[in-house]
């Protein structure tokens, strides 16, 4: 792994270090600086983790300046338009694609686990209706801690594994049944002679008084959403799934807190900003307006579902699902005005300098959102997809982290705050 050293001399100092460059399968290579502070007395400092490797995975890769992202080395238009979500959790999991007898054992075990503690549902029922489902799916998730906690050994490789397909496997059930909470909707409990999505279709949006019928449509491409959104190497909610799980804590724990990194809008909560966006635009001629509000330093409006921290090339993702927006509105029929203005703000982005530039594209969420609204879900529960789909990234990473000696994640700071000072009685202050 090791090839060469590079080495770093302080001058002044007279002190000089060889730090190992560390090479992987593929990508840059990465220096090893932990030897920087022992021997030169120096901290690096790293805001956002821009030049950071915080850990080796051999899960995904990601080229950004090539616009590559494969998952276990397979390129994902090759999983879109070949594979399933299962087939990729699967794959995501356990680092190769499984074979019939397998694939059908997992399919199995998911569709086992479905259900969840009829106490959970009571604990749902707790939340004012109009909580937003994000709050509930961090409170919930974290919850399940309660239920397995005791029965949890995450020294033992089968349970760890039990508990990624129970995480995996609830989360439809429980997206659901927030979501129908909102409505004021009674629970509707997994079927399981379903398939993934159109099991979590159905929990959805069936109500006991009519028949309601999965769309084949509707679930081929919230497949094909879901393979897209499982993964995506140490992005900011999977770090923090990593960091909490630097800690030993249970992997609900650490589900709990990625959901919560996730619902930011400069990450996952981007897919829901970028429909209030869309609609603040309001129409193709109001465009170069807002083109120039997010060239405008002294505008906080940013383009929504633009711009990428590794992507400095078109989103292979976000090609995928432009590409799915038309053969999904046009399979159910619908005509969505907002895919117009959407091209349209992504035609003139993209011939403008200041994103050219800057290398600013279109990122996974530009484009889901108007897959998802086709399919009838809420724009507030856009984040949970990503949620249910990450959820795969997420316990398979923990589970790589789990299998690795880890360090517990801390990292240090630059001080700027007052120097050592006496502490005053409260009548001598001011
Ligand atoms: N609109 C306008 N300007 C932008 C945008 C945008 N969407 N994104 C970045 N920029 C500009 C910044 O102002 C900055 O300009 P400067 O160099 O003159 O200061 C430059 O491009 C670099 O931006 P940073 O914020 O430093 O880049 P960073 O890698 O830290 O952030 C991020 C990446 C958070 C995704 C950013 O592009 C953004 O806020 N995009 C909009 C939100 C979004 O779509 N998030 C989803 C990302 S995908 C995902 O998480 C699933």
């Amino acid at each position: 792994m090791l090839s060469k050293n590079v080495v770093i001399t302080d001058e002044a100092a007279g002190k000089h270090v060889e730090l190992p460059v560390i090479r992987g399968t593929e990508g840059e290579p990465t220096l090893d600086i932990k030897a920087v502070p022992s021997t030169l007395g120096y901290f690096t400092y790293d805001p956002g983790y821009a030049a950071t490797a915080s850990c080796t995975s051999e899960i995904t890769f990601i080229d950004g300046n090539k616009g590559i992202l494969r998952y276990r080395g397979y390129p994902i238009e090759q999983l879109a338009e070949r594979s399933t979500f299962v087939e990729v959790a699967y794959l995501l999991l356990f680092g190769e694609l499984p074979i019939e007898e397998q694939l059908n054992q997992f399919r199995d075990e998911l569709t086992y686990h479905t259900m969840i503690h009829e106490r959970l549902n009571h604990f749902i029922s707790g939340f004012h209706y109009d909580a937003h489902p994000m709050a509930m799916m961090a409170g919930v998730v974290g919850s399940l801690a309660a239920f397995y906690h005791n029965r949890l050994d995450m020294e033992n490789p089968e349970e760890r594994v039990l508990s990624a397909k129970r995480m995996i496997a609830k989360m439809p059930t429980i997206a659901a049944a927030c979501y129908r909470h909102h409505m004021g909707w009674p629970i509707a409990y997994p079927r399981n002679r379903l398939r993934f999505c159109e099991r979590f279709l159905d929990m959805m949006f069936s109500v006991p008084s009519e028949q309601y019928m999965v769309s084949e449509v509707a679930a081929r491409a919230l497949d094909l959403l879901f393979i897209l959104h499982a993964d995506h190497e140490q992005n900011a909610s999977t770090s923090t799934v990593r960091l909490v799980g630097s800690t030993g804590a249970n992997p609900y724990a650490c589900v709990a807190a990625g959901i919560s990194a996730l619902w930011g809008p400069a990450h996952g909560g981007a897919n829901e900003a970028v429909l209030a966006m869309l609609d603040e635009i309001g129409s193709v001629g109001n465009v170069p307006h807002f083109i120039d509000r997010a060239k405008d330093k002294n505008d906080p409006f940013r383009l929504m579902g633009f711009g990428h921290r590794v992507y400095k090339n078109y989103d292979p993702r976000a090609a995928i699902i432009r590409q799915a927006c038309y053969e999904v509105l046009d399979e159910l029929g619908k005509d969505d005005p907002m895919m117009d203005l959407a091209m349209e703000l992504e035609r003139i982005a993209l011939e403008d300098d200041f994103f050219v530039e800057k290398k600013l594209y279109p990122n996974v969420d530009f484009y889901s959102g108007i897959i998802y609204k086709a399919l009838g879900i809420p724009v507030s529960m856009f984040t949970v997809m990503f949620a249910i789909a990450r959820t795969v990234g997420w316990v398979s990473q923990w589970i790589e982290q789990s299998e690795t000696p880890t360090k517990i994640g801390r990292p240090r700071q630059v001080y700027r705050g007052p120097q050592e000072r006496k502490y005053k009685a409260l009548h001598r202050r001011g």
